[in-house]
């Protein structure tokens, strides 16, 4: 396949903008007021805007293997706190999906080289719930299971940051853990109780992370 059919596509892309509204571009050039942070898997099959169904200037996004965010990676970090800090982001969203390869390599004993360390956030995530995933005899429900987790320790993550800590207790900021259903096309909201533990002092979450 030649590279070059996506500078015919960008041109049709670019008329058929301009057939709807001439201005389209120069109205993007303008500013961008997204309200959404998306975090979510780098796999090809997984393009937030196309799932969401949103227009250019929606969604600020954020993607690596298996949507991680480890607690000394200044990538993610800096787009979190540029998105909460500059844009003023109204919601965070950890966006995990079925049959993602990052979190099936985790699961499996290969030595992937430079890749260990990041899957090892992943394996991390395994070991905390470990009595849970290895009562799923099915693997494929454990594999499910363990994306599910994922996001949810991916969002404890985001937590941890103290800029994100302030837009909550501001309530200018609500934090979300969502998976893509790969098989159907579904995005399903995972309903984490992860609000209600940060502003309860009594749960882990608050108890060990909350700054102030
Ligand atoms: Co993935």
């Amino acid at each position: 396949m030649s590279i070059n059919h996506i500078f015919d596509n960008n041109k049709e892309w670019i008329n058929k903008k301009l057939s709807i509204d001439k201005d389209y571009f120069k109205k993007l050039a303008q500013d961008q007021t997204p309200e959404i942070l998306y975090i979510g898997c780098s796999d090809s099959r997984v393009s937030a805007g196309d799932l969401m169904e949103v227009e250019p200037g929606t969604v600020f996004v954020h993607r690596n293997i298996a949507n991680l965010v480890p607690n000394t990676d200044m990538n993610s970090k800096s787009v979190i706190d540029y998105a909460v800090t500059h844009l003023d982001i109204k919601h965070i969203v950890v966006c995990g999906h079925y049959k993602c390869g990052g979190i099936k390599a985790a699961m499996e004993k290969e030595n992937l080289g430079v890749l260990n360390p990041w899957l090892g956030n992943i394996r991390d995530v395994y070991r905390l719930h470990f009595d849970e995933l290895e009562a799923l005899t099915d693997l494929e429900q454990r594999y499910d299971r363990l994306v599910e987790l994922n996001v949810a320790e991916q969002c404890i993550n985001v937590l941890k940051i103290p800029t994100v800590q302030e837009a909550i207790i501001k309530k200018k900021l609500q934090m979300h853990g969502w998976v893509f259903d790969i098989k159907t096309g579904q995005l399903i909201d995972l309903t984490l109780d992860i609000m209600n533990e940060f502003s309860n002092s009594h749960s882990k979450v608050s108890s060990i992370y909350r700054i102030k």
